[in-house]
């Protein structure tokens, strides 16, 4: 069975893994530069101190299967109520419905925390994170063609949003 719960110190080597796999393997992360350790770790701690969630999906064993979390969208004011998110789930787990748990997770984190509108950044050929973020009710923006490079081919990225159920509106 599957669990969600925050994220600590010891899922630093498991959440690494599973972002430089992506950053390995696909352009959902847009750089060829393998994370460090000490970075992911300092990443971890900003969110946290920031009071940012951080969750991880576990199997029975404890061993972390993905990782979500959300964090400021821009540094303006006026961004206040919207936050930018990520979801990634190892390679073998993908397919069994964590993805969408992590998102529901973060989706009911955003409404309780009273936040407006949550989006991805998604490259536009990513058609898994395409069609995870449409079942959850995101809808997307036009595509802002060629907006960066990697493995040699300029990528396109979409916005996907979502306006959430808060009562802050
Ligand atoms: C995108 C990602 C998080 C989806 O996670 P997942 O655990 O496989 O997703 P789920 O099993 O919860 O799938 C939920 C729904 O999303 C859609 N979906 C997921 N993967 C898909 C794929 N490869 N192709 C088409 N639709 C897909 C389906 O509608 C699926 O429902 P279904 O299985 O009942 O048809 C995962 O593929 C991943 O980590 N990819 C690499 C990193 C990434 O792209 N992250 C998002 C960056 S914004």
């Amino acid at each position: 069975m599957v669990s969600l719960r925050d994220a600590d110190e010891k899922d630093v080597p498991a959440i690494l893994e599973i972002a430089n796999d992506a950053i390995r393997t696909s352009d959902t992360i847009w750089t060829e530069t393998l994370l460090t350790f000490e970075q992911r770790h300092a990443w971890l701690a900003t969110r946290q101190a920031a009071g940012w969630p951080v969750v991880v999906a576990t199997d029975d064993e404890g061993s972390v299967l993905g990782f979500a979390s959300y964090g400021p969208f821009r540094a303006f004011e006026g961004y206040a109520l919207t936050v930018e998110h990520s979801v990634y789930v190892a390679f073998h787990a993908r397919r069994q419905g964590i993805g969408g748990l992590l998102l529901d997770e973060l989706l009911s984190r955003a409404e309780m925390a009273g936040l407006h509108v949550m989006i991805g950044a998604i490259t536009a050929s990513n058609v898994a994170s395409i069609a995870l973020h449409r079942r959850a009710g995101f809808e997307t923006s036009s595509v802002l063609p060629e907006l960066g490079r990697k493995f040699g081919r300029w990528l396109d990225l979409v916005f996907m949003y979502r306006l959430l159920d808060s009562d802050t509106h």
